[in-house]
């Protein structure tokens, strides 16, 4: 086999891999273990070129923990999968008022993949299967280089800050109609605390989104405020990776620590991309991120 290289992309983090791709990771244990260390270290992999599949996107994701089960009333209800597509099953394409084009504006607000579920998710795996040719990249920004900026009295009233997390605040912004009673119901509010230490490094970053709505001890406004203020912050110009999607790339990203938004593209162009989500467990610092009983 050839050298596992790794190639920074962006500014402080995220990184192609080279000379080994997902069935590498799937199948050897060597592969799986440097691929593991460049993702604790760089927390966005890009890989190109993949054969990809289902079946091949299972098996590597499932290297690194647990699968989510789509349960919200999607289209893969029931899989391991997400499918965000404005393609029909027919081949045309959604109309702007869809439920799929509505959950793609929803995309595109700051956040973090299922912070808002209890367990939350360690990392999120993203293949292209059909890319837009203008427009529909892929914008990462670092919570733990947003930590590693903020001065070190706001760190310290920070660490032990405990916020609310709700899937139902972030659609009720782009529009009522996007959340379901059922939803609802399955996904109430959690709580985690705001800094998330990475047990592999000791290094700490933010953990907040645009799902999050309230911290335990301040007023309503003044948290909103606050939680806006610093993904402003983490996520300021000259500290994003944004990322163009070619025809067999595959993304991995880390949720304890990444923020990620999708970019729009023209209505009558086709985008179909799949996710999978890796559930964190203790070993990825959970137990940690707990209020104390
Ligand atoms: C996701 C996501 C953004 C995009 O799959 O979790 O936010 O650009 N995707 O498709
Ligand atoms: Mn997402």
């Amino acid at each position: 086999m050839s050298a596992i290289e790794i190639k920074r992309l962006g500014p402080g983090f995220a990184a192609e891999v080279r000379g080994a791709g997902l069935a590498d990771v799937a199948q050897r244990d060597d592969a799986y273990a440097a691929v593991r260390a460049a993702f604790e270290a760089h927390s966005v992999l890009v890989f190109h070129g993949q054969k990809i599949s289902d079946e091949l996107q299972i098996a590597y994701s499932k290297r690194f923990g647990p699968l989510e089960i789509a349960k919200a009333a999607s289209r893969a209800e029931g899989t391991p999968f997400s499918v965000l597509t404005n393609i029909e099953p027919d081949g045309s394409l959604v109309p702007p008022d869809h439920k799929e084009a509505l959950r793609a504006r929803a995309n595109q607000l700051w956040h973090t993949d299922s912070c808002f579920k209890d367990p939350p998710a360690l990392a999120s795996v993203l293949s292209a299967r059909v890319v837009a040719t203008v427009g529909g990249e892929t914008e990462f920004a670092s919570q733990r280089l947003g930590w590693e900026r903020l001065p070190e009295p706001r760190r310290a009233r920070l660490a032990d800050a405990y916020a609310w997390h709700d899937y139902a605040y972030s659609r009720g912004k782009i529009s009522p109609a996007m959340i379901s009673t059922r939803e609802r119901s399955t996904l109430p509010p959690v709580r985690w605390r705001v800094r998330w230490r990475n047990p592999a490094n000791g290094r700490d970053s933010l953990y907040i989104a645009s799902h999050t709505y309230a911290i335990d001890g301040m007023p309503e406004g003044e948290a909103q405020a606050l939680l806006a203020e610093l993904i402003e912050h983490t996520t300021a110009s000259g500290h994003t990776y944004l990322h163009h999607w070619q025809p067999g790339d595959v993304l991995m990203w880390d949720n304890r620590c990444i923020l990620h938004r999708g970019r729009p593209w023209p209505d009558d162009q086709p985008r179909h991309v799949v996710r999978t989500t890796i559930t964190a467990t203790e070993a990825d610092g959970l137990a940690a991120m707990r209020p104390a009983a």
